[in-house]
């Protein structure tokens, strides 16, 4: 995709058969406006003569061309709500009003100054997701009519190439996630998962290096393998993968820890009542995890940062794990074993110690956790936690520049005594549910390095019927935009 940041005075001139106009209901009444318009300005002024109400905030109008080079220009006003998550929504709305398949170029006029960057991120982002294919099969796949949009020319008062393609490589991150999210767990197991994880990382020249589930078993991660031991023909692991510019800024590298379950049965706590449908997506926090790292690679971020994906899947057989057990996991913790479908948080231990091992300067971990997260926070924010008081107003700045919206909770000592097992180290869950989400990360904050400043991040929106923001499908993509954001804060990059 190619971005081209345009005059406004030369609007007239454009080629493009789509032009989206972003604009005021005030600035609808200035002579600039009518000057920049040129010789569009009599059919839109027709348009608007003719509307039976005024455009209220946040919706359209389209002024379709008469002649056969004409394009069809959609009037946007601003919604009253200019967050960034409200711009998402509009950007998403807009461009679905306004392109089709067939168009090859589109053309996006930014009105009002003090909002044009946040318009160029965000219709950036929401260009990504909308021309996306996501997976189909199958005759629906015949049926499909990919998008052919190649050039986005954007009319604004200061050059916004470098916003838009921002945005469109963060909306490329929720892509890569939901994709993989989206495919069906008879097509992403942990042999696919694992061969679509090395193909990225030789596409991007990343390190690369695999713990296989028998080098973890013979490692001592027994929480891990409690978990992997389930399938034993499981081609499961722990990725660690590198992005390490030339140019990075950071002496210790950031480590991105995500949860990559293929498949979520529940194990012998099994998941009834309909509740084992769409765990194929319970992989997100890894596939998220890996998408940051290929949008940090994208938008050549001077940042050292590693990626620690623990994939497997949950499942049933004489070899699978049960409650009441006792494992020892990598950091010589042992665990008392509660609920089989409490999988994420052992699979994480050690992946957490692995991660921890390597020193980091910070730790970031994504997982679809809990079901106590979407219930306490339901499925427009994630459930965000941290070892570092100071860090909970950081977390949720990320989330309202990005528009990926994060809430924290509390954590720390008050909560150790809900995990206190009478044989082992700790519980792996309470068998009370109330609270999992924070009893979830209390216990992996045991598998954290106290001198590590540590944020995990349940993600609780990675699910939303409607979509979410930018993104249309069931699986939102969602973390993306907050990572690249909360990173670009702390390190000032
Ligand atoms: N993957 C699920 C959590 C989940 C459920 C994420 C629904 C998104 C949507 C996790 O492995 C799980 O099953 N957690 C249990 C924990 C419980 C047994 C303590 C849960 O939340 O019910
Ligand atoms: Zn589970
Ligand atoms: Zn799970």
């Amino acid at each position: 995709m190619k971005f081209k940041s345009k005059n406004l005075k030369s609007l007239p001139s454009t080629t493009a058969s789509k032009i989206i106009v972003v604009t005021t209901e005030a600035r609808l009444k200035t002579k600039a406006w009518s000057k920049i318009l040129g010789k569009f300005e009599e059919r839109v002024t027709k348009v608007f003569a003719r509307l039976p109400e005024p455009l209220k905030a946040g919706s359209n109008v389209k002024v379709c061309g008469i002649e056969r080079n004409d394009p069809d220009i959609l009037i946007s006003l601003l919604p009253d709500e200019t967050s960034t998550f409200s711009l998402l929504n509009f950007a998403r709305s807009q461009l679905k009003a306004s392109l089709c398949s067939h168009v090859k170029e589109l053309a996006l006029v930014f009105l009002e100054p003090k909002f044009e960057s946040a318009l160029a991120d965000t219709f950036g982002a929401a260009i990504a997701t909308q021309i996306f294919e996501m997976p189909a099969y199958g005759k629906r796949l015949e049926k499909k009519k990919p998008f052919k949009l190649e050039n986005v020319e954007i009319f604004s008062a200061k050059t916004q190439e470098k916003n838009a393609v921002y945005g469109f490589e963060t909306g490329n991150g929720a892509n890569l996630v939901r994709y993989l999210g989206t495919l069906p767990p008879n097509l992403l197991n942990t042999e696919t998962y694992g061969k679509r994880i090395s193909d990225i990382a030789k596409k991007y020249k990343f390190g690369f290096k695999f713990y296989s589930n028998k080098e973890l078993k013979k490692m001592g991660a027994g929480a891990f393998t409690a978990v992997d031991q389930g399938n034993p023909n499981s081609k499961g692991g722990i990725y660690e993968i590198t992005y390490s510019p030339r140019t990075s800024k950071n002496k210790k590298h950031i480590a991105l820890v995500g949860k990559g379950l293929c498949f979520d049965t529940g194990g012998y706590d099994i998941k009834t009542n309909g509740f084992m449908l769409t765990m194929k997506g319970d992989m997100q926090g890894s596939a998220l995890a890996l998408a940051n790292l290929v949008t940090a690679s994208e938008l050549k971020m001077p940042l050292k940062i590693k990626a620690y994906l623990g994939v497997t899947e949950n499942h049933i057989s004489p070899e699978a794990f049960t409650a009441d057990q006792v494992v020892t996991a990598l950091n010589g913790m042992s665990i008392e074993v509660i609920n089989t479908d409490a999988e994420g948080r052992m699979v994480l231990s050690d992946t957490l110690t692995l991660a921890s091992r390597g020193k980091p300067d910070t730790i970031i971990d994504f997982a679809t956790l809990t079901g106590g997260a979407v219930y306490s926070i339901g499925t427009m924010y994630s459930a965000g936690f941290t070892n570092r008081d100071e860090l909970h107003d950081k977390i949720k700045e990320a989330g309202v520049e990005s528009g990926e919206r994060v809430w924290t909770f509390p954590l720390g000592k008050d909560y150790a005594k809900r995990l206190e097992s009478p044989i082992a180290d700790i519980l792996q869950c309470s068998k009370a549910r109330g609270i999992d989400h924070i009893l979830a990360a209390y216990f992996l904050s045991q598998f954290v390095d106290k001198d590590i400043p540590w944020v995990h991040i349940d993600l609780s929106c990675a699910e939303n019927d409607n979509g979410l923001a930018h993104v249309d499908s069931m699986f939102t993509g969602f973390g993306v935009r907050w990572t690249m954001q909360y990173l670009k804060n702390k390190y000032k990059v």
